[in-house]
């Protein structure tokens, strides 16, 4: 567990030592904070802006349940510092889908009963948003590297990467059966 020293909200004072002020979008919202500066970006999303959604399972970079999209890329919050994403654009899992619907991830795994507890889940979906945005054509062996370093405790994984392929082909993402002569 993390016990960095809650954000401040901005004001009009010179930084205290040990404290830097970060300006991100997350989730298409502008938000500015004064934080100590040894604040990690999950407990940053968890703590200060209510984002619960990006769970903590290991705190060592290792679990992937606290992994978000930052300026394009899946990355685990847990080994990023609120500041290194000083200027950039996270996305968590409350803010993939758009207003009132689920993404096609979500959708998927759903149809597919990729989760148990759900634990792991947002993690797993944001890991698997990386890939279905990075360009990769999307088979078996792509997505097993964009979620090795996921870990489920409950489901096994087969029906996670049947999930992420369904989703693929829903967003018309190229898969491994379309590119195949
Ligand atoms: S909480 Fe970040 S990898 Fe486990
Ligand atoms: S669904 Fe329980 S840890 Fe993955």
């Amino acid at each position: 567990m993390s016990f960095a020293p809650a954000a401040r909200e901005v004001d009009e004072g010179a930084t205290p030592a040990g404290f830097a002020r970060v300006q991100l979008t997350v989730n298409g919202r502008a938000v500015e904070r004064q934080v100590d500066s040894r604040t990690l970006l999950v407990d940053f999303l968890r703590k200060d802006l209510g984002l619960t959604g990006t769970h903590v399972g290991c705190d060592t970079t290792q679990c992937g349940a606290c992994t978000v999209n930052l300026d394009g890329v899946a990355v685990k919050s847990c080994t990023v510092l609120a500041v290194q994403a000083n200027g950039g654009a996270v996305t968590t899992i409350e803010g993939l889908a758009p207003a009132g619907g689920l993404h096609a991830l979500q959708q998927a795994f759903n149809r597919c009963h990729a989760l148990q507890c759900g634990f792991c889940t947002p993690g797993m979906i944001m890991a698997a948003d990386g890939l279905l945005r990075s360009g990769c054509t999307v088979d078996d062996a792509s997505i097993e590297r964009a979620l090795e370093g996921n870990l489920c405790r409950c489901t096994g994984y087969v029906h996670i990467v049947e999930a992420v392929k369904e989703a693929a082909r829903a967003l018309c993402v190229p898969t491994h059966r379309e590119t195949t002569p």
